[in-house]
């Protein structure tokens, strides 16, 4: 196989290859059990998050996805050394880390790589990180990022498609967000933890894998106190010491997926290992289009629907209103839905190009800036599709699952970016799934 871009040959190292895509044949409806795996967004902050620690820790329920994959080659780069006890669980050792200059060609690869900025300025005083790449959902900057480094006291460059950041010394200060950013959110904690002095972030984002990384850095030894609020404190300390072992939290956009499915395809799923307080924004939703949800035990949410969808209106914000992760997902809900119903993006430029895939499947969508328009119609009928970022690429998986015929979905790399083993939990909720590769 000979590959042409950079993206077929990272995809290739990391996971599968660009050939490969996901036959669906529909409709079924999805019945059974599914396990959350823990969040992404939690394990790429908490894994550039041991950099800060000088001893050795043990992180379980890491999701096996790309994205955890390169974060950890990358900080084994940095002179980080990892053993793997299971391909969910983690022992690294971070007393050996030597180097700053994170490796160009695999931090361009997926956003999270800017919190390797945060937390080498917090170990080492310097940092130099390539651009971050991540899905195209428009303009995605990195002032607010920058503006927490700067408040601290670091020399922030940003050119020839690397961000460098060095420092003599991090003093704590107070930082306002102008906008509430997870990504800038964290990476101020990062940079602050070690700092002399106390840092408040006003305005924070409140998102459960911002206090889960504040609880990973809190178990090995931070002052970190607030987060979930917009007012997070750190007292800064002198050292992480580590010697601990840290669970990732389940992923909160993973069982919303899985919500969302069961009302797509008129099922009855138990969603398993989920922390039902995170998932109130998209209960209400579910509700709202006539779904059932029940609540069973403290980890456990059964959600079932029996008709279609009720049209329903989404506007998207920051933890706790609705997750613009979901808004794909949710899109494919209101594509089939009885009567007319509106998304409003609040976060994101350009999160609407799934929506040009649904309508080749029949959905009539119309999408313009930061709105879109759905005309419910009746079914959806099988298309080869692609994948446009990670979470249209759930979306789509939704839309074979319902459509009626074959569907085909290639840009696979998107999706196992952000979900481990997708195929084989739709499959054992009753999807016809499989993985194929068009060399075959
Ligand atoms: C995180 O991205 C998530 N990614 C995204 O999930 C998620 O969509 C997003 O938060 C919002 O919840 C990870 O956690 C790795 P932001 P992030 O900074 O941190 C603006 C997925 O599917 N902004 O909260 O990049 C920005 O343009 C991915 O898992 C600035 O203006 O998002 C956006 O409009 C996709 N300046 C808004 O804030 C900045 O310095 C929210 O962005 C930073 C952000």
């Amino acid at each position: 196989m000979v590959y042409f871009t950079i993206d077929k040959v990272y995809y290739y190292i990391f996971g599968g290859n660009a050939l490969e895509k996901l036959l669906i044949t529909g409709k079924t409806p999805l019945k059974g059990e599914v396990t959350i795996s823990g969040a992404k967004n939690a394990a790429v902050a908490i894994l550039p998050a041991t950099l800060l620690i000088n001893g050795i820790c043990t992180i379980e329920n890491l999701p096996n996805i790309s994205d955890v994959k390169i974060s950890c080659k990358i900080l084994e780069e940095l002179g980080a050394k990892i053993t793997w006890n299971s391909k969910n669980e983690i022992t690294i050792d971070t007393r050996n880390v030597c180097c700053t200059n994170a490796p160009l060609d695999m931090t361009s690869k997926f956003r999270a790589s800017y919190y390797l900025l945060g937390a080498l300025l917090g170990r080492c005083k310097n940092a130099q990180v390539g651009m971050p790449g991540g899905c195209n959902l428009g303009a995605r900057p990195i002032d607010q990022h920058i503006k927490g480094f700067e408040a601290l006291g670091a020399n922030v460059e940003v050119g020839q498609g690397k961000i460098t950041a060095s420092v003599k010394k991090l003093v704590g200060n107070s930082v306002y967000m102008d906008v509430v950013s997870v990504g800038a959110t964290i990476n101020v904690m990062l940079a602050s933890v070690l700092a002399e002095g106390t840092t408040t972030i006003d305005n924070a984002a409140k998102e459960p894998h911002i206090v889960d990384v504040a609880n990973f850095l809190n178990t090995m030894g931070a002052d970190i106190r607030g987060a979930g609020t917009d007012m997070i404190k750190i007292n800064g300390v002198k050292e992480l010491k580590g010697n601990a072992t840290y669970s990732v939290v389940p992923d909160q956009i993973e069982a919303g997926t899985f919500m969302l499915a069961a009302v797509a395809s008129r099922g009855d799923i138990k969603i398993k290992n989920c922390i039902t307080k995170h998932l109130e924004p998209i209960t209400a939703k579910v509700i709202e289009m006539g779904g059932n949800v029940e609540e069973i035990g403290g980890d456990t949410l059964r959600v079932w629907c029996n008709k279609r969808p009720s049209k329903a209106n989404i506007k998207t914000l920051p933890y706790p209103g609705f997750p613009t992760d979901l808004q794909p997902q949710i899109g494919v809900c209101l594509s089939i839905a009885d009567g007319n119903s509106t998304i409003n993006e609040s976060i994101w430029e350009s999160r609407f190009q799934y929506t040009e895939e649904l309508n080749k499947m029949g959905a009539k969508i119309t999408a313009q800036g930061k709105s879109a328009f759905f005309e419910g119609v009746k079914k959806l009928y099988g298309s080869p599709v692609c994948a446009t970022d990670l979470r249209a690429g759930a979306a789509l998986i939704i839309a074979g699952i319902i459509a009626d015929g074959q569907t085909k979905i290639s840009n696979l790399q998107y999706i196992d970016r952000g979900y481990e083993n997708i195929e084989e939990k739709f499959r054992n909720l009753g999807a016809k799934i499989e993985r194929i590769n068009e060399e075959e």
